[in-house]
């Protein structure tokens, strides 16, 4: 439907501004195998490689999608699918670590119930922790689904948190 193919292209668009999405290409654009170190710095951001980042990149780097696909289904680091409804990312750099991303992390854990590196029982929430995203000026930060929350203490988590959970509230597949 012409709706959604817009709303797609739309969201291909937006994603070339998300902070982790922009670090990755400015960073590896013009190095040799850019295209699998932008993919790992995707997974390692957002815990699996979604479909609009795919396209994205497709058009950014001039890589066909097809061959987009090839690397992400040879490697089996590389996921297609979320863990989790809402993957939660919390970046433990250096920079975010000395502001105190882990004390933000054992909040996050603590609120959903889940351990770094697991998903919720409903898989409503995955936490993990993640290197630099590529807006250390924002930290300590987190990313959720691709939005990024900066300048985080550990009394932030329940908002960010209930603003997934009503995100979800209809689409409880
Ligand atoms: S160290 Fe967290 S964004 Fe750079």
């Amino acid at each position: 439907m012409p709706e959604n193919s817009a709303s797609m292209t739309e969201k291909i668009q937006k994603i070339g501004s998300e902070p982790d999405v922009a670090a990755a290409v400015r960073k590896w654009r013009k190095k040799r195998g850019s295209l699998i170190m932008v993919l790992h710095e995707i997974q390692n951001s957002r815990g699996y490689v979604p479909r609009e980042v795919a396209l994205y990149l497709s058009r950014e780097l001039g890589t066909p999608l097809a061959s987009i696909y090839e690397a992400l289904t040879f490697y089996h680091y590389f996921k297609l699918e979320p863990p989790g409804k809402a993957v939660i990312s919390v970046c433990t750099g250096t920079a975010c670590y000395l502001k105190g991303s882990q004390a933000v992390v054992d909040e996050f854990s603590r609120e959903i119930g889940a351990a770094v590196g697991a998903s919720t029982e409903d898989k409503m929430f995955h936490l993990q922790c993640v290197r630099c995203v590529g807006c250390c000026g924002l930290a300590p930060v987190a990313i959720v689904n691709g939005k990024t929350y900066g300048r985080l203490t550990p009394a932030d988590v329940k908002k960010i948190v209930q603003e997934w959970r009503d995100h979800f509230k209809d689409d409880p597949a």
